[in-house]
């Protein structure tokens, strides 16, 4: 079977080098290679140009090497192929420790001391506030939503969720639906966006989802930058000198240099960190699924495509 690589990530010849064990009998071609494009059944990818996919006209598969696939439907030569994302326990851990730390560094105020120990100063002790005094609204209940909302709830966090399909099983936490968009930020002390980019969920957080949140809190977006329309966030912080966002996803990434999100007092920004696909689960993840493809010679997309996500 032809196995197509190709990734954008920093440590993709890591990847590359951790697949090519474990896929052992199978070859795992990449671009730099001179393949039959027209050859590869199976593509495991993270960007891959469209001009590229194009051509692949006998894939059978694709993986996304990552918990989203926006990367894969927004290419106009894609047309049904079935995708599997990685559903990683390592990668939600991994989004916990990173929503945590902003979580933290908030509610201590932890930047206060910080900037203070720039200018030498022992600042007065601030009052900050119990976990259980915080209510923290979770903007997406998808595999990463519903794993942070069920552990910060285990911290003790008063925890609500939000979501657009309504869902029967059994939850841990109260969760809003579609109309009552307006109570659940009404009620969060920090929100956190956990979206994928789809047309329904474009620029979501706008002026007026911004002007229904608490005017003291927190926006934590590790979901898409889509969903964030930025200017209305800049204005926002403008006239309301408590409300804090920490950012690790953008519009365009990497954020050009001129964006005037960067100097912003009240914006804490990651390069689109919060949850980097680990190399040895998801390998793992990949082989077992491949393997189920290859013995049954056929596979069902873990993603709703036409939902996005
Ligand atoms: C990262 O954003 C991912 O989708 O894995």
């Amino acid at each position: 079977m032809n196995v197509l690589f190709h990734a954008t990530f920093a440590n993709k010849d890591e990847f590359l080098k951790s697949l090519k064990k474990i896929f052992i009998p199978h070859k795992i071609y990449t671009l730099d290679q001179n393949i039959p494009l027209d050859k590869i059944e199976v593509a495991l990818v993270w960007n891959l140009p469209d001009k590229i996919l194009k051509k692949l006209t006998n894939l059978k598969v694709i993986f996304s090497l990552g918990a989203g696939v926006d990367h894969i439907l927004k290419s106009p030569s894609y047309k049904n192929t079935p995708i599997i994302r990685i559903q990683d326990p390592n990668m939600r851990s991994r989004m916990l420790n990173h929503v945590l730390s902003q979580i933290l560094i908030y509610q201590l105020k932890l930047n206060e001391y910080n900037k203070a120990q720039q200018k030498n100063i022992w600042l007065n002790e601030r009052l900050t506030a119990l976990n259980m005094d915080l209510t923290i609204g979770i903007l997406g209940l998808g595999y990463l939503g519903k794993f942070i909302a069920n552990k910060l709830k285990s911290l003790d966090y008063n925890v609500i969720g939000y979501k657009n399909t309504v869902s029967t099983g059994k939850s841990q936490i109260p969760i809003h639906y579609k109309k009552s968009l307006k109570t659940f930020l009404k009620l969060s002390d920090i929100v956190v966006s956990v979206l994928p980019a789809t047309t329904e969920t474009s620029n979501i957080i706008n002026k007026s989802f911004l002007n229904q949140m608490k005017k003291k809190s927190l926006l934590i977006n590790v979901g898409r930058g889509s969903s964030l329309n930025e200017i209305d966030l800049l204005k926002h912080i403008q006239l309301n000198k408590y409300f804090f966002a920490s950012l690790d996803v953008f519009k365009t990434e990497p954020l050009p240099k001129n964006s005037k999100l960067w100097k912003n007092q009240n914006i804490t920004i990651t390069p689109h960190v919060a949850a980097i696909t680990d190399v040895d689960s998801s390998t793992n993840y990949i082989f077992a699924k491949f393997e189920q493809f290859r013995t049954k010679e056929k596979i069902k997309s873990n993603v709703k495509i036409q939902k996005g996500y």
